[in-house]
């Protein structure tokens, strides 16, 4: 058990002596280290058992703290970084030698954000330097969007929770990279693409598992629960499970036929940024509960769906 609690204070102290603190962000909760300290990077490796060509993201609180560290910034970026940040939104800039190469993994692009949550913000802009930090979970699980959910997980890895109640959007940023003067969205999350077209015109989509992924959060088996998952029409899935113990993770619908407390529906209004925000906490309530497999289907494919069924298809990969 870590202490939790919303003391910034404390939280600054220990990241200025090399420790982690969990923080909260409109997202997910990030697992967070002194980005200049590569003994308090490496901890938040082996915390979430995540492999060292896995890179992180730099998060701070201004435009102008980040030019320090990056340089020749594309103009699409600086639109999208003027429009959405602070907010779900991960540009992927060309680092100065400041930002040490394992927070890269030797790569020559940082990864970027400006969080929106106020007490992160006001963490943020209490600290000399930027905040190192991957999703607050074990590597390939889901992420965490409560600091109960890192707790659960890590709480015995880390120094403390920064607790910022439930995160609003609920699904990891968008990652946005430039190739020339293009446009690549290497993950898809919070921020839609309508968002993103809508600044910079149209966008390349690149989200999907390659040999070589760019980053890991576009490998096919990712962001997975424990629970074998399928996908599919609902009501036939349960008539082809009908032996099976089942759970149901249902975009709106419920199921007479099983039990409410092993069925899940993301938003009862058919609402997609709801589905976003309670996805994630919907896929680990699942995993504890005794059903020997979990039926789900794809939302619509509009606005943060995109995000939605990315993460579930992740969820369901081998
Ligand atoms: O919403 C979020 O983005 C959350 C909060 C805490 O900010 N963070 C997050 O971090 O989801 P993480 O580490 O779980 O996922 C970051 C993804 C990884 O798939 C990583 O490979 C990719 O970003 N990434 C980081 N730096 C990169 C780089 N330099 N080039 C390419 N991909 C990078
Ligand atoms: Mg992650």
């Amino acid at each position: 058990m870590a202490e939790i609690g919303n003391d910034i204070q404390k939280a600054k102290k220990i990241l200025t002596n090399s420790g982690l603190v969990s923080i909260p962000t409109e997202t997910v909760y990030g697992l967070a280290a002194n980005t200049f300290d590569t003994d308090a990077v490496l901890k938040i490796f082996s915390a979430k058992n995540r492999p060292t060509f896995d890179p992180l993201i730099v998060h701070t609180d201004s435009l102008a703290k980040i030019e320090s560290f990056t340089k020749n910034i594309p103009t699409k970026a600086h639109a999208l970084a003027e429009k959405f940040w602070p907010g779900a939104l991960t540009l992927l800039l060309e680092k100065t030698p400041q930002i040490p190469d394992i927070v890269t993994s030797g790569l020559r692009k940082v990864a970027v954000r400006i969080p929106a949550h106020p007490l992160t913000s006001d963490l943020l802009s209490q600290l000399d330097f930027p905040l190192a930090a991957p999703s607050a979970n074990p590597f390939g699980y889901v992420s965490p969007t409560t600091a109960k959910h890192v707790d659960d997980q890590l709480g015995n890895k880390i120094d403390y929770i920064l607790d910022g109640g439930g995160c609003n959007i609920g699904i990891e940023s968008t990652i946005v990279g430039f190739e020339d003067d293009e446009a690549i969205v290497y993950r898809l999350g919070g921020l839609s693409i309508n968002d993103i077209e809508e600044v910079i015109g149209d966008v390349k989509i690149m989200p999907h598992s390659t040999s070589q992924p760019k980053s890991p959060g576009q490998l096919k088996s990712h962001y997975a629960p424990k629970k074998k998952i399928v996908i599919g029409n609902i009501p036939e899935l349960l008539a082809l499970y009908k032996d099976k113990e089942v759970g149901i993770l249902s975009f709106q619908k419920q199921y007479p036929e099983v039990a409410k407390e092993n069925q899940i529906q993301l938003s009862h209004e058919g609402n997609i940024n709801e589905a976003a925000k309670n996805l994630f906490g919907a896929l680990r309530k699942l995993d504890t509960r005794s059903v020997d497999i979990v039926l789900t289907e794809l939302v619509p494919n509009e606005g943060l769906g995109l995000a939605i069924n990315d993460r579930l298809k992740r969820a369901t990969a081998e």
